[in-house]
């Protein structure tokens, strides 16, 4: 059996994350690029810093022929109701995914990576994240109430199966939302309850949902989506943690986990109505200043690409 990337399936994240993007500037050395790769596994191993390594297509296709199948770069996602809200695209090849209780020890290990890979890739962004409190989201909602269960479950959601290209692999979508916090506690706690569909203090699912709702988008059915009736389908993992950036912007950096990518566009295009749905209304307090969509090859396809 093919073995997933542990950090993956590891919920218990340590309170400090790091976002890194990065992509190859002309003339970059592959060799250089795994050198510097397995390097960071080895030091992220020896501190017990969880990691996740993600490649974008192209990067990806260069170090393997192990590729799953409809993989496909992040691309501008625009509502269709005049409001102008839009997902933008800003795709590049690796991400390092990193966090641990210890913030000084993950910001050295991206620091040497990111040195020794100077002339070969350049960093696109970066985040660090935090753990707010009971897994809040910043809007004061606790975030992750709908992720598989029991955790366990998480394999089969987020990996591929055995037998498929790609497989013990998983697709990243990673994205940071910049949230309007102060329109949103401007409104009242039932209209922000509304918004998402559960109520603030518990996360309980409201059993009407609004057809603006985040759940009437994102909670994929066998029937109408947040029919709550009928069993879930093409489930994802989600590990999402907020920012807060020294000029003042906050928000949630997105970060799930699919063994296929077709259910996080799915869910992106409904949440801005991209088909002419009714637009998900907590695209009114948050919208997204990067999106891309990566994917994290399994254990063994990671070491014989990087040899
Ligand atoms: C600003 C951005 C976002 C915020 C603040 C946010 C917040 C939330 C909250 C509070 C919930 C309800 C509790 C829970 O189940 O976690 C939720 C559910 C969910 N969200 Fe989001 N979310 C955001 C973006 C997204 C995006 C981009 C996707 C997918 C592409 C997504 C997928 C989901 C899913 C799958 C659920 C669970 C649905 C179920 O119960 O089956 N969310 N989100």
């Amino acid at each position: 059996m093919a073995t997933p990337q542990p950090a993956i399936l590891n919920r218990s994240m340590g309170e400090h994350q790091w976002y890194v993007h990065l992509s190859r500037t002309d003339g970059a050395d592959l060799k250089v690029i795994k050198s510097v790769i397995q390097k960071l596994r080895k030091d992220c191993a020896d501190k017990k810093i969880n990691l996740v390594l993600g490649f974008g297509p192209t990067l990806l296709k260069d170090l393997t022929k192990d590729v799953p199948s409809d993989f496909q770069p992040f691309e501008l996602i625009k509502s269709t109701d005049g409001s102008g809200r839009e997902a933008k695209a800003t795709q590049e090849e690796l991400l390092f995914w990193m966090n641990s209780p210890h913030k000084d020890q993950i910001w050295k290990i991206q620091w040497d990576a990111r040195q020794a890979l100077k002339g070969h890739m350049n960093v696109a962004r970066e985040t660090m994240t935090f753990i707010y409190g009971n897994s809040l989201d910043m809007t004061g909602f606790i975030d992750g109430t709908g992720n598989p269960d029991p955790a366990d479950r998480d394999r089969e959601v987020a990996i591929v199966p055995d037998g498929q290209p790609g497989a013990g692999g998983s697709f990243i979508l990673a994205q940071r939302w910049i949230h309007d916090l102060e329109g949103w506690n401007k409104q009242s706690i039932p209209e922000q309850e509304g918004v998402f569909g559960r109520t603030k203090a518990d996360s309980t699912r409201l059993a009407v949902q609004p057809a603006h709702s985040h759940l009437a988008h994102v909670e994929l059915r066998q029937g109408a989506t947040g029919d709550a009736t009928k069993p879930k389908r093409d489930e994802i993992t989600r590990r999402s943690t907020p920012y807060a950036f020294h000029d003042g912007t906050v928000g949630l950096y997105f970060m799930a986990f699919c063994k296929t990518q077709a259910p996080l566009r799915e869910r992106l295009r409904a949440m801005y109505g991209a088909d002419g749905q009714v637009r998900d209304k907590l695209t009114d307090y948050s919208n997204p200043a990067s999106g891309s969509f990566y994917f994290a090859p399994s254990t063994e396809t990671l070491n014989a690409a990087l040899a």
